[in-house]
C-alpha cells in the first residue's frame, strides 16, 4: 500500500509531524525529492528534532527509511543529522537505504548557489544549500551520483574537471581545503548506506501486500518546478507525480494522496503570494505560529488561507483529503479570512490559479469573512471539543477547497490532532 503526503502550499506546512503520526503503521518511509533545503520538525517525548534529509520514519525503530532517486544528498549534512538522531534512534545500515541514483551536493554546488543568488537580477531567495546547482548538473548530465561517492578516483576526476572549467572555483577549492576534507570524510561514512533503494522498496512491496510505504514530500506543490510559481520554485517535483517518478512504480499502485496545508498560508523567499498580510494580521500569524524557517531561520511571509491555490494543488496531486495543520494558531483572532477567488486588474475575476507568476502577482484576493474564536484549542483531539466558530472555519475550508479535511493539527506534539475520518464532517 502506497500513501503519498505532499505539501499543498509553499512548503513548511508541518509535514514532518504528519509523516511521524501516519508513519506509525508504515514499514517504509521514503523521501522522494529535494534535499537539506527541507526542515521537518518533530516533537518526540518532549524533545524537538529537526530532520533535513532523513525521512521522518527514521525515528520509529521498526521502520525502514529510504532516500530515493529524486533526492539530492548532502553527505556532510547527513552525517551530522545521523549523529543528532543517535540519541533517539539507532540507524543501522539495513534501516536506511540511500539510492545509488540520487545526486550528490558538494561544496562546489553550495558555492555556486551562493554566487548565483548574489548575482541574479531577480534573486529567488534560495536556502543556499546547493539544491538548484545540483539539479542543474543532473539535468545537464554532468552531476555526481551516489555511486560516484563510493569511488574516490571518480570524485577526484570530477573536481578536477570543475576546476578546469572555472578559475574562480579552482581558487575557492584551493582556499577551502577543510570543507573538502569534511566532504570526503562524510562520503566515506555515508557509502555503506548506498544501494539500489528503488529496487529494494519495490521488492518489499511485492513481498508483503500489507506493508505500507509512506512517501514524504518536502517543500510544497506551489514550489514544484513544473506546476509552481516558476521561476520562484525549488528545482524538483514535490508533487504526487514526483513521488511516482522518483521511486519508479506503477502509478496505479498508489492508494492515497494527502495534501498537508496550514489553516493559513506562509511562503519563504521571493515570488507572488496573493493572500500575504503585510499588516498587523501577518505579524500575529508569524508570532503565534512561530513562523521562522526550520532550515534558515528566515521569518516566513504570512497570509490567509487561499482556497484558489488549494483547489489547484488538489487538481495537480489528486488529493484524497487534507491534513489541516496549526488550527490552534488562529485562536484569539477576531476575524478570519479565506480567499475564494482573485481579482485581476485586466482579466477581472479569476477562480483558477494562473499559470504566469506576473498575473498571479497582480491578483488581489476576494475574501469570505468568518468569525474567530477566543478559546485556546491547543491539544484538542475531537471535533466536538472545538468551539463552533472553529468548526465553521474547517467546514468553510472543506467547502471552498472541495476536498475533505481528514485530520486537524492542534499543536506541535505527536498527540495534538483531531481525527475527522471518524466525525460527522466526513
Ligand atoms: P531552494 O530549494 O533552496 O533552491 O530554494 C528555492 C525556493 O524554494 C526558495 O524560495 C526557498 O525559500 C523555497 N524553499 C526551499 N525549501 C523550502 C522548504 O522546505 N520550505 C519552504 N520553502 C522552501
Amino acid at each position: 500500500m502506497i500513501e503519498i503526503l505532499v505539501g499543498a502550499q509553499w512548503g513548511d506546512e508541518g509535514k514532518g509531524k504528519w509523516v511521524d503520526i501516519l508513519g506509525e503503521q508504515a514499514g517504509i518511509v521514503a523521501r522522494f525529492q529535494g534535499g537539506n533545503n527541507a526542515g521537518h520538525t518533530l516533537i518526540v517525548g518532549g524533545q524537538k528534532i529537526v530532520l533535513h534529509q532523513l525521512p521522518s520514519g527514521v525515528l520509529r525503530p521498526h521502520c525502514i527509511a529510504a532516500i530515493l532517486s529524486g533526492v539530492v544528498v548532502d553527505p556532510v549534512g547527513l552525517v551530522a543529522e545521523l549523529a543528532e538522531v543517535a540519541s533517539c534512534a539507532e540507524v543501522a545500515y539495513d534501516r536506511l537505504w540511500i539510492s545509488a541514483r540520487a545526486h550528490i551536493i558538494t561544496p562546489y554546488h553550495v558555492w555556486l548557489d551562493e554566487r548565483l543568488e548574489s548575482g541574479l537580477t531577480r534573486p529567488i531567495g534560495t536556502t543556499k544549500r546547493g539544491i538548484g546547482p545540483t539539479y542543474m548538473d543532473k539535468a545537464g548530465r554532468s552531476g555526481l551520483t551516489a555511486v560516484d561517492l563510493m569511488e574516490l578516483p571518480h570524485l577526484e576526476a570530477w573536481i578536477e574537471r570543475r576546476c578546469a572549467e572555472s578559475a574562480d572555483f579552482a581558487a575557492h577549492y584551493r582556499d577551502n581545503p577543510e570543507s573538502w576534507e569534511a566532504f570526503f570524510e562524510a562520503a566515506r561514512r555515508v557509502s555503506p548506506y548506498i544501494c539500489d533503494a528503488e529496487a529494494k522498496v519495490r521488492a518489499h512491496l511485492r513481498g508483503d501486500a500489507q506493508v505500507k510505504l509512506l512517501m514524504e514530500g518536502a517543500q510544497g506543490t506551489l514550489l514544484d518546478m513544473n506546476h509552481g510559481t516558476y521561476p520562484f520554485v525549488t528545482s524538483s517535483n514535490p508533487t504526487a507525480g514526483g513521488a511516482v517518478a522518483s521511486l519508479g512504480i506503477d502509478p496505479r499502485k498508489v492508494s492515497k494522496v494527502y495534501g498537508i496545508a496550514k489553516a493559513y498560508t506562509t511562503r519563504v523567499g521571493e515570488g507572488p503570494f496573493p493572500t500575504e498580510c503585510q499588516d498587523h494580521a501577518g505579524q500575529i500569524l508569524r508570532e503565534q505560529g512561530a513562523e521562522f524557517g526550520a532550515t534558515t531561520g528566515r521569518p516566513r511571509r504570512c497570509g490567509w488561507y487561499d482556497a484558489v491555490a488549494m483547489r489547484y494543488a488538489s487538481e495537480v496531486n489528486g488529493f484524497d483529503g487534507i491534513l489541516l495543520n496549526k488550527l490552534d494558531v488562529l485562536s484569539g483572532i477576531d476575524e478570519l479570512k479565506i480567499c475564494i477567488g482573485y481579482q485581476h486588474p485586466k482579466y477581472g475575476r479569476l477562480s483558477e490559479f494562473p499559470s504566469q507568476p506576473d498575473v498571479l502577482a497582480a491578483c488581489r484576493p476576494v475574501y469570505r469573512y468568518l468569525g474567530g474564536w477566543r478559546e485556546d484549542i491547543r491539544g484538542v483531539r475531537a471535533l466536538e471539543d472545538l468551539p463552533l466558530a472553529a468548526k465553521n472555519y474547517v467546514t468553510a475550508i472543506q467547502e471552498f477547497t472541495g476536498v475533505a479535511v481528514k485530520f486537524i493539527g492542534t499543536g506541535p506534539g505527536r498527540q495534538d490532532f483531531a481525527d475527522l475520518t471518524v466525525s460527522l464532517l466526513n
